[in-house]
């Protein structure tokens, strides 16, 4: 982007794919980290004197306008944000976006509607995702991706539309990739990698490559009772990926053989079922050993002995990546798992970056300072399948 506006902007409409997929309570937005982190690129531009469009996702609807997914919230925080009016459009290429973006003055931003409200969007079919993405290229001159949660989509506008149009990357995009470099090209070593989220299966990918790299491993939050299982523990009723357990079996084996050291805990919060999260009234969970969990219990958080265990495990490392929260954090009974790894790598003197999504969101639920951690990353799919190793459509199509 500093090429772009080395170059000039002004009076030119530029098209900033960003990702403003928040979560909402109803039309309230719960953790704006990923609205805040585009603000630098929209404000360069429209301090530059560009008329700037700005795109995103919000959540899954199916390709349809579906109102409990409108951009507009994002629309009025981005706003706040940059201390100016933003203009919305109630559609992404229809006739309120051509009328919204043709009104804009220059040094103007507006949002239009959901990128998913389009079927072309998403498609599969290279031929509809190309009919959405020349639509999107008639509302703009210049692309810039920024959108870096979604990169690892090849949607319309992530990988078609940069090829429509001039394209350049974002801050955002610049500052992540630059981090991501650090945690696959020379790190600094101690590196140790935290694991949590529910399911081991949506991680299989980055613990393959991870066994290459990364000198510790220290799994949490539900997929933790595959891992127990395939250690030949019971995990009462725990969740469990029976089919993932000969995978964890080959992760432990081949850990071994490569000198990886697997951490897992060594005791467990558990309770006989999963908390009311509407009303978050007390669940009285008990502690019991990681290795004698009993029949009807359900692990919820990482237990005392194991915070402390994953303290020191961080403390003398020089790397740190973490992804996934250690429990059901949102329930105040089973936030000190993730309370606990938040705290060691901010008293960490290593690099330490927070791989995205829910762990990302934790943090900040939590009450962490956000500069107390090295990175914290606005993508989760995205981070993990760049540590994985996988070219990433959405920056395929801007490297060229
Ligand atoms: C995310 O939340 O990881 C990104 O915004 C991508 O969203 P998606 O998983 O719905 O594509």
């Amino acid at each position: 982007i500093d090429e772009l506006l080395r170059e000039g902007v002004e009076g030119k409409r530029v098209f900033v794919r960003a990702d403003l997929n928040v979560p909402l309570d109803g039309t309230t937005i719960t953790d704006d980290g990923r609205i805040r982190a585009v603000v630098p690129t929209v404000k360069a531009l429209a301090d530059a004197g560009a008329r700037v469009v700005v795109a995103s996702h919000l959540g899954r609807p199916k390709g349809a306008p579906d109102s409990a997914f409108s951009l507009a919230p994002a629309a009025a925080r981005l706003g706040e944000l940059l201390g100016a009016d933003v203009a919305f459009a109630t559609d992404t290429v229809g006739d309120s976006a051509t009328a919204t973006v043709a009104g804009l003055a220059d040094g103007q931003v507006a949002v239009v509607e959901n990128l998913r409200f389009n079927a072309g969007e998403t498609s599969k079919d290279d031929a509809e995702r190309g009919a959405f993405a020349d639509q999107l290229a008639a509302l703009a001159d210049i692309y810039v991706g920024d959108g870096f949660g979604a990169v690892h989509r090849k949607h319309a506008s992530v990988f078609d539309l940069p090829a429509r149009l001039p394209h350049y990357a974002g801050h955002l995009i610049a500052t992540e990739v630059g981090v991501l470099k650090k945690l696959t090209e020379d790190v600094q070593r101690p590196y140790a990698v935290v694991l949590g989220g529910s399911k081991v299966s949506d991680k299989l990918g980055v613990i393959d490559h991870l066994l290459e790299k990364a000198d510790r491993i220290l799994v949490g939050g539900g997929m933790v009772f595959t891992f127990l299982k395939a250690q030949g523990h019971e995990v009462g009723s725990s969740l469990l990926q029976e089919d993932q357990i000969p995978v964890v079996q080959e992760y432990l084996e081949r850990g071994k053989a490569r000198g990886v050291e697997f951490v897992l805990p060594v005791d467990i919060l558990v309770a006989p079922e999963f908390p009311d999260m509407k009303t978050k009234a007390p669940a009285h969970p008990e502690t019991v050993a990681a290795d004698a969990m009993p029949a009807g219990q359900m692990g919820l958080d990482i237990g005392p002995e194991t915070r402390k265990l994953y303290a020191s495990k961080l403390a003398d490392a020089a790397t740190v990546f973490w992804n996934g929260p250690m429990g059901v954090f949102e329930h105040p009974d089973y936030a000190e798992g993730t309370k606990a790894v938040a705290q060691a790598l901010v008293d960490s003197p290593a690099f330490t970056v927070v791989g995205g999504g829910d762990s990302a969101a934790a943090v900040r639920i939590l009450g962490f300072d956000e500069k107390a951690f090295g990175h914290i990353s606005t993508g989760g799919g995205a981070s993990l399948e760049y540590l994985e190793g996988k070219t990433l459509p959405g920056l395929a199509a801007l490297e060229d």
